[in-house]
């Protein structure tokens, strides 16, 4: 099979050297790409978001096979249109993405169908919003765009101040445009977080295994927020006893209701969970596999991935066996100097392969460009290094040291990844 894959980030480079390992893969395409995974997959300049774009290049190059990664393509109906052209696809369609595409849509489906999460309000008005918080009186406060908004919709505010400059920002000036004519608030939980993707064909849900995100750019979870510094996986926080739960009252019902709702959901279901006092509770939904969530969980597959995304389009996950190894991985990510604020690209990466690799590891391209033989970086997150173990200390170790051999300018990385979880369920 010839497969495209949509997307050009270090998700989309673990997506695709999974496929390469498939014994059914013939052609691996990647639009737009990057450097790493240029050394992978043919790469193309078309925008991820570019709907004509796409199907017009999966017709061109007869594919039989398109994999839409990113969220934004998802929520614009990509995958609608490419199969109203008759190519298969693994991703959900515009109806089904709305899970993520509208805060305001996921928190009223968990709210009809009893699945736990924050108690919220919606707003259209930010007057009427900011007297609600004013009355609730109540710090942390959590603030929300109802739509897409780079994985910045999201702020908690730690006083009235704050809370009334990020509604007047998301709903009078519009920093994230008309994802901000809503907004959700909500109650502040607290736990740690889980990511659980899961592939789901409408059906059946399959979890896969379980992991962590460190979203904070410096070591202790201190500093801004950014799109995440490193995962480990298996999460040790989520316990056998927990998964159980999360699959009764949040997995299962979560695709009946979107089943009820006249969306099934076909593709990879992201729950973002929370380990409250109260028991698991959703934080979020994705449409998508997470990042860099997916680095960690597909080396742990044993199952050929391309299988699973055959089974989920047409509908027959429950007929196919999905295993994992019995072992633990670690992903650090090395990025820019300055980033998640303003940094520089184009300096040389030194350390690696032709094929942008290291030994030890699986070095999973973000930012890179591939140009006169070299690696440059090209981005704020530039490569997330990933290595298995037959334990999470192991796993770490030999992450840490296959990143040692890797340099280039200004490049920072977090070295505590996983210690906050291995001093605490030890
Ligand atoms: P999101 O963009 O939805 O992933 O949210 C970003 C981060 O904000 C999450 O990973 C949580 O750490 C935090 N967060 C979101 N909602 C809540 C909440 N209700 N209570 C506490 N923290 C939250
Ligand atoms: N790592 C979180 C996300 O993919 O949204």
């Amino acid at each position: 099979m010839d497969v495209l894959v949509v997307g050009g980030g270090g998700r989309e480079h673990a997506i695709i050297m999974k496929l390469s390992q498939s014994p059914k893969i013939g052609k691996l395409y990647c639009t737009p790409g990057n450097g790493g995974i240029s050394r992978f997959a043919e790469c193309f300049d078309i925008k991820a978001t570019d709907i004509d774009g796409v199907v017009e290049l999966a017709k061109k190059l007869s594919v039989d096979m398109v994999v839409v990664a990113p969220d934004d393509p998802l929520v614009l109906g990509m995958v609608d249109v490419l199969n109203a052209n008759g190519i298969k696809t693994f991703g959900p369609n515009k109806a089904a993405a709305e899970i993520e595409g509208s805060k305001v849509f996921s928190k009223q489906l968990m709210k009809k169908y009893k699945i736990p999460t924050a108690e919220y309000e919606v707003f259209s008005d930010a007057k009427e919003a900011i007297e609600y918080i004013k009355r609730k009186n109540s710090y942390p406060a959590v603030i929300k765009a109802d739509g897409l908004a780079l994985g910045k919709g999201v702020v908690i505010a730690k006083d009235f101040d704050e809370a009334q400059s990020a509604v007047n920002s998301i709903m009078e000036d519009k920093i994230f445009g008309a994802s901000g004519n809503r907004i959700v608030i909500e109650e502040f939980l607290t736990g740690p977080e889980v990511s659980v993707l899961s592939f789901c064909d409408g059906k059946t849900v399959v979890p896969m295994v379980s992991s962590m995100d460190h979203k904070r750019a410096l070591d202790n979870d201190e500093g801004l927020n950014t799109g995440g510094m490193g995962t480990i996986a298996p999460n040790p926080y989520y316990t056998e006893e927990i998964a159980k739960e999360c699959m009764e009252k949040i997995f299962l019902p979560t695709v009946a209701a979107m089943n009820s709702d006249g969306r099934p959901f076909k593709g990879c279901l992201y729950f973002g969970l929370m380990i409250t006092p109260n028991g698991p509770k959703v934080i979020e939904y994705n449409c998508r596999f997470g990042d860099p969530e997916t680095q960690v969980v597909l080396p742990l597959l044993k199952t050929d991935l391309l299988e699973i995304f055959e089974a989920v389009y047409e509908e027959r996950l429950s007929e196919i066996k999905i295993e994992w190894k019995d072992e633990s991985a670690a992903c650090v990510v090395m990025a820019s100097g300055g980033y998640p604020q303003k940094y520089s690209t184009g300096f040389e990466i030194s350390g690696l392969d032709e094929k942008g690799q290291v030994d030890g590891a699986f070095v999973y391209h973000a930012g890179t460009k591939f140009s006169q033989g070299k690696f440059l970086t090209s981005g704020g997150r530039v490569l997330g290094v990933t290595s298995t173990g037959k334990s999470l200390e192991k796993a770490l170790e030999s992450a840490y040291k296959a990143l040692g051999a890797i340099a280039f300018e200004g490049m920072h990385y977090r070295k505590d990844i996983g210690q906050r979880a291995l001093k605490e369920c030890k």
